[in-house]
């Protein structure tokens, strides 16, 4: 007893370093569940032995009040999935997640992080809503700031929701609900062309993680050329996800606060000339697939129905197949575990998928089965193990 109080201060310290804020340091595996598919892909339809974390997508604010208010309809959906989740073997975190890329209204997001009684009401319902149905955790999707002044708001949002979600678990006693976002591959970057970088110190302190969206790089708004959508590597240019990755890291949020994103689709396009097939080649028009989108299972049946040639591309991480004029990049199950390769081998905390309905058979979902679970954790942890060990065997 005495010698497990002398080291009572130093695991508890050994503790903290490894776990952060308090939080366990553990991989997440995580995935979105798109929520429109639901008469087709119930929430008992997921294999929960492959995920940590699945996201709810998605709810929006109301366009004027910003409450988050489902329909009943909505609400039964909500509590059916967290419920068939929690009772799942093994139980995955649900987070509820708000945005997405089909957002109709462009400004609604920029006209509630404007004003404090608007991000207040949006935090109060979405924490509400988020704990009536049984939630573990809130997710931000908002595609995307625009300027320098909407990076500012998004910034005081994140810091009000997490003082929000304190004091509710102060008043409650319940754990405080996760807070996360999914956010551009690359922290800063120029559109229109109007310059505009994430509150890298706010995304860091008050986010249990964040996620880049490290795909859709090419697509049907340019269709001069075929493109690997979502490469980890590109020798020409910085659009790419082991840049994007790196920016984050360097612009100061932390690697094991970094969750990669990995798409279950691929983007198409009609080649120029059939027989100039590269990543790059002439294009000229999307190919198969509305927009020139086919999730991973319809690519898959694509390539077998035609016989399409398929390559690996090692350069790029990325994996393409054509067949006459159509030509289609993504990812397959060898690009994705090398992919998570590269986020264990730089201290990512782990990676997500969009979307959980697109895979086929769970090929793709399960490549991290072989990786993840290996993560290095931060060498205090091991520490903390032993030491923990060494008391029992006294
Ligand atoms: C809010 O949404 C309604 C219904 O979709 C629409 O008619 C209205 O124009 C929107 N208001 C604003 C301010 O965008
Ligand atoms: C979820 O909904 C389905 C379909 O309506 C139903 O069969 C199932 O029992 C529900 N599960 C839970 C946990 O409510
Ligand atoms: C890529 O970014 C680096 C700085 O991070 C810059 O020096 C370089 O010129 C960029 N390369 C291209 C092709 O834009
Ligand atoms: C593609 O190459 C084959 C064999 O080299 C040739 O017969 C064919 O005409 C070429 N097709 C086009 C569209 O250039």
């Amino acid at each position: 007893m005495a010698t497990f109080l002398l080291l009572l201060p130093l695991l508890a310290s050994l503790a903290a370093a490894a776990g952060g804020q308090g939080h366990s340091p553990s991989p997440i595996k995580a995935a979105y569940y798109p929520s429109w598919a639901s008469e087709t892909f119930p929430p008992a339809a997921i294999d929960t032995t492959l995920f940590t974390h699945v996201y709810y997508a998605f709810l929006l604010p109301n366009n004027l009040t910003f409450l988050i208010q489902p329909s009943s309809d909505t609400s039964s959906l909500l509590r059916n999935f967290t419920a068939t989740l929690r009772r799942a073997s093994p139980p995955p975190k649900t987070l509820l997640s708000f945005g997405g890329g089909a957002v109709a209204d462009p400004t609604l997001f920029p006209r509630m992080v404007s004003r404090q009684d608007y991000r207040q009401a949006f935090i109060r319902s979405a924490i509400e809503v988020g704990r009536a149905h049984d939630f573990d955790g809130l997710d931000l999707d908002w595609e995307f700031p625009k300027t320098e002044t909407e990076m500012k708001h998004l910034a005081q949002l994140l810091r009000e929701w997490r003082r929000e979600i304190r004091i509710e678990a102060r008043e409650t006693g319940r754990a405080p609900l996760l807070l996360t976002a999914a956010v551009y591959f690359n922290p800063e970057f120029n559109w229109d062309p109007v310059y505009r970088k994430y509150p890298v110190r706010s995304v860091a302190r008050h986010l249990d993680w964040a996620s880049p969206m490290c795909f859709d790089y090419r697509g049907a708004w340019d269709t001069s050329a075929t493109g690997a959508h979502a490469l980890l590597y590109d020798p020409n240019s910085n659009i790419s996800t082991s840049y994007g990755l790196r920016s984050w890291i360097q612009a100061g949020v932390p690697s094991h606060k970094l969750v990669m994103g990995l798409p279950l689709y691929g983007r198409t396009w009609q080649l120029k000339d059939p027989n100039v097939t590269w990543i790059g080649a002439p294009a000229v028009a999307t190919g198969p697939g509305d927009l020139g989108v086919l999730n991973f299972k319809e690519l898959e049946d694509f390539n077998a129905k035609n016989g399409a040639t398929v390559v690996y591309d090692h350069t790029t991480v990325s994996t393409y197949s054509y067949v006459g004029s159509s030509w289609i990049g993504y990812d397959d199950a060898k690009s994705i575990s090398t992919k998570i390769g590269f986020a264990k081998d730089h201290g990512l905390r782990g990676y997500f998928f969009w979307a959980l309905s697109f895979d086929s058979e769970w090929k793709i979902s399960k490549q991290g089965e072989f990786g993840f679970h290996l993560i290095n954790l931060p060498k205090t942890r091991k520490v903390t193990i032993s030491f923990v060990f060494f008391y029992f065997l006294l």
